[in-house]
């Protein structure tokens, strides 16, 4: 059994999705929040989930509060900690201490859009295609070994809202893979930080692109 804890801003969306997809060999240890008010923390508590709040303006700078976030997240000696929309830069010392175990999913296909206003810059830039990626987490920003992306396509009509909301479903559907992959201790990063899936996993799965692949089989069910 692997325990893992999902640290949280806002909606806890992808969280959600997460405990949703109740994968086998998980148990979710706790969500953790930095801000009081984060609408996530009422589903995980309604399911049930340990939830914890570490305020982040209740500290001086970042280092006093990711080193009470990490001692927060280390009372549930959790294998793995997942950051979803987890709004805080963290120092490189909080990103070393859980190398290797801490994944972030980044509403864009990086490398490129890394940072903020994903969506908007898509469109500004005439992308085609966008998408998000799950990756294992470096000190460098939104930067790190790619697990998982899933493709959407830019539609000329698209806003920002609109074009987010086709990410997210996306991202809903890989997080929960990522994850699951991660759990089976199947995720192997070599020398050059690439990451393959041990045993293979079909490439319907490894990227999924819509609406080609609306509804991925195989490994995704
Ligand atoms: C998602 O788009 C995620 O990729 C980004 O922040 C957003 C969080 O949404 N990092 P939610 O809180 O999971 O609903």
């Amino acid at each position: 059994m692997k325990s893992i804890v999902i640290l949280i801003s806002g909606r806890g969306s992808n969280m959600e999705a997460i405990v949703r997809a109740r994968i086998p060999g998980v148990r979710i240890a706790a969500v953790i929040a930095n801000r009081p008010g984060a609408s996530g923390l009422v589903f995980a508590q309604a399911n049930g989930i340990d939830t914890r709040v570490v305020d982040h303006t209740a500290y001086a700078d970042r280092v006093s509060f990711d080193d009470a976030l990490a001692e927060c997240i280390d009372a549930h000696a959790p294998d793995l900690v997942v950051l979803a929309g987890f709004m805080r830069v963290l120092t490189d010392g909080f990103v070393r201490r859980y190398e290797g175990r801490l994944l972030n999913i980044h509403p864009s296909l990086l490398p490129a859009f890394p940072g903020l206003h994903t969506h908007r810059r898509a469109i500004e830039a005439g992308v085609k295609v966008h998408g998000a990626t799950v990756h294992f987490v470096t000190a460098e920003l939104d930067d790190g070994p790619i697990v998982v992306q899933a493709a959407v396509p830019v539609r000329a009509d698209d806003d920002e809202a609109t074009l987010a909301a086709r990410v997210l479903a996306r991202e809903h559907l890989i997080y929960p893979q990522a994850v699951r992959w991660f759990a089976e201790d199947r995720l192997v990063i070599d020398g050059k930080g690439r990451v393959s899936v041990r045993g293979g996993c079909s490439d319907e799965v490894s990227a999924w692109i819509v609406p080609a692949l609306d509804a991925p089989t195989g490994e995704a069910s």
